[in-house]
């Protein structure tokens, strides 16, 4: 049967998939961010997932106004970067998995979380990033990826709490499938950030350290925060944090955090990483 071994949780800033793109890791101002995901990238290797479910949002890319849907899984077998408007990023094209993408949607739609399902959608950078971050520039992404996109840009979002619930359904969606393969959750965006307006370059780094401190053992805390609070506390796009609630409804209650990476400034925001590993996943017991 299926297995989830593995979440993440990982900001999806455009300018880190810029600096990786043009060769700059080494810059003085990037050197230290990309320094940051060498860890993750080696416990990635480890983890070996078969496939990775990643949670993100699409930045008014693939889906224009005239379509807003709260929850979209794509159900194809290939994924297109999307032209964000200066070219689609050199990156490789994203391999899906349709069987496991129409196994997932049946489950979670019987569970009445009603997706709507992509079976053509090209991904920004939104999704792209968060590839780049964890597996560097190779000529073929080493795992397939099914994206599940979140409306986070259009008032009214769903609730954190929503979202955590659909963590775990999405889970028992996975731990349902036939087929022998491992499974790591990414839930993408934020953290602390505000793009526009009066507040534009808003980071609340003490929200952020509290949001990842409360996200292994407390998460449930965590999905009692409301628009007014993200908002309020994280700024305007801060609500984008309420992805990495479904990647932690979709761990067991048992995962534990295996590495952490916190760096502010990093464009307009701060960038935060987190790994979490299911204790009994093929990977802890390899390394005992
Ligand atoms: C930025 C954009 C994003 O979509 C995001 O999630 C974080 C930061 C930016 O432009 O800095
Ligand atoms: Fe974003």
């Amino acid at each position: 049967m299926a297995k989830v071994v593995a979440g993440v949780g990982s900001s999806h800033i455009p300018a880190l998939g810029a600096a990786s793109d043009h060769n700059k890791q080494n810059e003085p101002y990037w050197q230290p961010v990309f320094e940051g995901f060498g860890p993750a990238r080696e416990w990635i290797k480890d983890v070996a997932p078969d496939v990775v479910i990643l949670i993100y949002n699409d930045h008014a890319s693939a889906f224009s106004v005239e379509l807003i849907n709260t929850f979209v899984l794509g159900a194809a077998d290939e994924y297109d970067p999307a032209d964000e408007g200066y070219g689609p990023r050199q990156v490789p094209q994203l391999i899906g998995d349709s069987d496991f993408s129409s196994h997932l949607i049946e489950s979670l739609v019987l569970d009445e979380f009603d997706m709507a399902l992509a079976n053509e959608m090209d991904v920004d950078h939104g999704c792209t990033v968060p590839l780049t971050v964890m597996f560097d520039k190779p000529d073929a992404w080493p795992c397939k990826v099914i994206p599940l996109c979140v409306n986070v840009i259009k008032y009214p979002q769903p609730t954190g709490n929503r979202c955590y619930n659909l963590g775990k359904a999405l889970r028992k969606a996975i731990e349902s499938y036939p087929e022998d393969i491992k499974v790591a959750v990414f839930g993408t965006g934020g953290m602390s950030h505000q793009l526009q307006g009066e507040r534009a370059g808003l980071v609340n780094p003490e929200f952020d350290k509290n949001f990842m401190d409360k996200l292994q053992n407390d998460a449930t805390e965590l999905t009692k925060l409301n628009h007014t609070d993200y908002l309020r506390e994280s700024g305007s796009e801060g609500i984008e944090l309420i992805m990495w609630l479904i990647m932690r409804g979709a761990l067991s209650d048992d995962a534990k955090e295996s590495y952490r990476f916190y760096h502010v400034p990093v464009s307009n925001t701060g960038y935060g990483l987190i790994c979490f590993d299911e204790p009994d996943a093929p990977h802890m017991q390899a390394s005992g």
